[in-house]
């Protein structure tokens, strides 16, 4: 398969500290933080919201240093940024006045490699995230989910040897962004590159992940770290059904909610979508015992 050559990385995070400001103003944000971004897998990492999960990912990227601790892609110090490691931010970075196919051949035009191989991955990606016939429409022409996708493709025809992606398909409505699921999720089973994904939802993470990294509040740390054996290619339709992604799922609503409800008295707002959520599940649980009992 295509880019399939690509050597994937791993990356360590080893007892990571980082704070703002300084002084008495210091605000410390990650906290003896370790965990590895394994090779070859779909790394999901869930906390809550403003927890930090966007400052690790600068850190992993290069972009800013820890006060304390290591990164290391393949045991190499991270010291800056790199093509080997490409984020995909939650806002579009497609450029407004190119089309489609542009913006997608993009880093390799720019970097002087546009090859035949480039070409032909470039045909690939179209396809796979489902843009050939917008191939020559501009980012204004296509739908909120379209350019997601332009930009994932967009980020894959670099071949990076780490993905990285903090939260691409948040404020997508739910529809679009479970079609979003699984365009990502058939890109990521084509190649199984090494993938760093940051969401603050659970389903999301659930149907993704082939490891669920589940962090603390601030300053964050790991909490608990999943393994979500489900099988793969991933479609929407054998999740919702499948009895282990729901004990996965309650069993991160459980963790999430202890995080939430320590962080009641500090006001976070968001918080509450957790215990929210972690509610309504036990609330059905419950449910369905009861009927299973009477029956
Ligand atoms: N450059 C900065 N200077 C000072 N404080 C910062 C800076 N960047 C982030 N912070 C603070 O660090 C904390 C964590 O922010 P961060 O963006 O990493 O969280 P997050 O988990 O990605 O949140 P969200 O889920 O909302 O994206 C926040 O309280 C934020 O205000
Ligand atoms: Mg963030």
């Amino acid at each position: 398969m295509l880019g399939q050559k690509i050597e994937s990385g791993e990356i360590d995070v080893q007892n990571v500290s980082k704070s703002y400001g300084a002084g008495p103003m210091a605000r410390e944000v990650v906290r003896d933080c370790s965990f590895t971004i394994e090779r070859g897998k779909l790394n999901v990492m869930i906390g809550p919201s403003g927890c930090g999960k966007s400052t690790l990912i600068r850190l992993i990227a290069g972009f800013q240093r820890p006060n304390e601790g290591r990164i290391t892609l393949d045991g190499k110090p991270i010291t800056e940024p790199s093509r080997d490691r490409l984020v995909v931010f939650q806002e579009t970075a497609l450029f407004p006045w190119m089309t489609t196919y542009e913006n997608i051949v993009y880093g390799p035009k720019a970097r002087g490699t546009f090859n035949a191989e480039a070409r032909d991955r470039a045909e690939f990606l179209l396809e796979k995230v489902g843009l050939v016939q917008f191939r020559e429409k501009y980012p204004m022409q296509l739908s909120g989910g379209m350019q997601r996708r332009a930009e994932l493709a967009r980020a894959m025809i670099n071949n990076p040897h780490v993905m990285i992606l903090d939260e691409p398909f948040r404020g997508l409505d739910s529809m679009t962004k479970e079609l979003m699921w699984e365009y990502y999720a058939s890109l990521f089973e084509e190649s199984h590159r090494t993938n760093f994904f940051v969401t603050t939802d659970i389903d999301e993470a659930v149907f993704l992940a082939d490891r669920m990294i589940i962090m603390t509040n601030i300053p964050t740390r790991v909490r608990a770290v999943l393994d979500i054996d489900l099988p793969r290619p991933r479609k929407l339709g054998d999740i919702i059904e499948n009895d282990r992604a729901n004990d996965v799922k309650m069993q991160a609503l459980a963790i999430l909610h202890e995080e939430a409800m320590k962080s009641f008295s500090g006001g976070s707002a968001a918080a509450t979508d957790f215990v929210e959520a972690y509610s309504r599940r036990v609330d059905r649980r419950k449910r369905s015992d009861d009927n299973g009992q009477s029956d």
